[in-house]
């Protein structure tokens, strides 16, 4: 599918995956809704992808807050897919972990994921259709010692997003998940490009990954994609 002119809003924009995603989608002419907490970062993205001539709206809030996803998706009334990239973790034993940690991290993997999604379908379904990309991990599949926060929370975003599936099929809105291996990004409270991630994949291969699942012909859906660097296990 041609990508030029679409609305794509991708959550957690200001780094990382979702911010390669956006300097991608806009060389392909996507004009496009940004989202994330950090405003400088997303300030600057839009100076500079609104040079190539698109369309860039941005959101300063968090993905947690029911009101301040409602006043973003409020904007719009096309809106041809969403890439629900926003999220983090954190890994401790299960004994030592917070409540507020807890509850920050499903309020941003899960409940953010939820919110717009709830918010979104009836936009697609207005329009006739459109396409839900949930960005999880392959931690959605698997877990580790240390993981039982992080991993829970990417299972849970997994079983909402094949549950919903299900659900809007039948009005052609398809929803697609993504479950990457180790990314190069400031995930792991490193800098992007720090050594110890050299071989991990870049932001770029996951820009990549997704721009393909947007791209699929009306009539295809890739629902699923799992994708590591050659250097890890899996
Ligand atoms: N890096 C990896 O190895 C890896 C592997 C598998 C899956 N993933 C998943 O990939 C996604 C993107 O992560 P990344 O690797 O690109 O990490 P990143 O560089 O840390 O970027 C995370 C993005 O999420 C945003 N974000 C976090 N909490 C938010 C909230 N409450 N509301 C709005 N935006 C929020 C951050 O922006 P602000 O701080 O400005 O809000 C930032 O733009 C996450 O869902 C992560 O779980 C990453």
């Amino acid at each position: 599918m041609d990508l030029q002119n679409k609305t794509i809003l991708i959550t957690g924009a200001s780094k990382g995956i979702g911010r390669a995603l956006a300097k991608m989608l806009a060389a392909k002419g996507v004009n496009l809704g940004l989202i994330a907490r950090s405003e400088p970062e997303l300030i600057s993205l839009q100076k500079e992808l609104s040079a190539l001539g698109v369309e860039v709206k941005i959101f300063v809030g968090s993905v947690a807050d029911e009101t301040f996803v409602k006043a973003v998706v409020a904007n719009y009334t096309q809106i041809d897919a969403i890439v629900n990239n926003a999220g983090f973790g954190v890994f401790k034993q299960a004994e030592n972990i917070t409540t507020s940690e807890w509850d920050s991290i499903y309020d941003t993997n899960v409940k953010g994921t939820f919110l717009f999604c709830r918010e979104i379908v009836p936009v697609m379904k207005a329009n006739g259709g459109g396409h839900i990309i949930n960005v999880a991990s392959d931690v959605a599949k698997r877990v580790f010692d240390g993981g039982s926060l992080y991993c829970s929370s990417k299972y849970a975003q997994d079983a909402f997003s094949m549950a919903l599936r299900k659900e809007i099929r039948k009005d052609n809105i398809k929803v697609s998940v993504v479950y990457s291996g180790l990314v190069d990004t400031h995930f792991h409270n490193l800098e992007e490009g720090d050594a110890h991630q050299a071989e991990y994949l870049t932001s770029e291969n996951m820009a990549d990954s997704i721009t393909y699942i947007l791209s699929a012909p009306k009539h295809v859906v890739i629902d699923e994609l799992m994708i590591h660097p050659m250097s890890q296990d899996y």
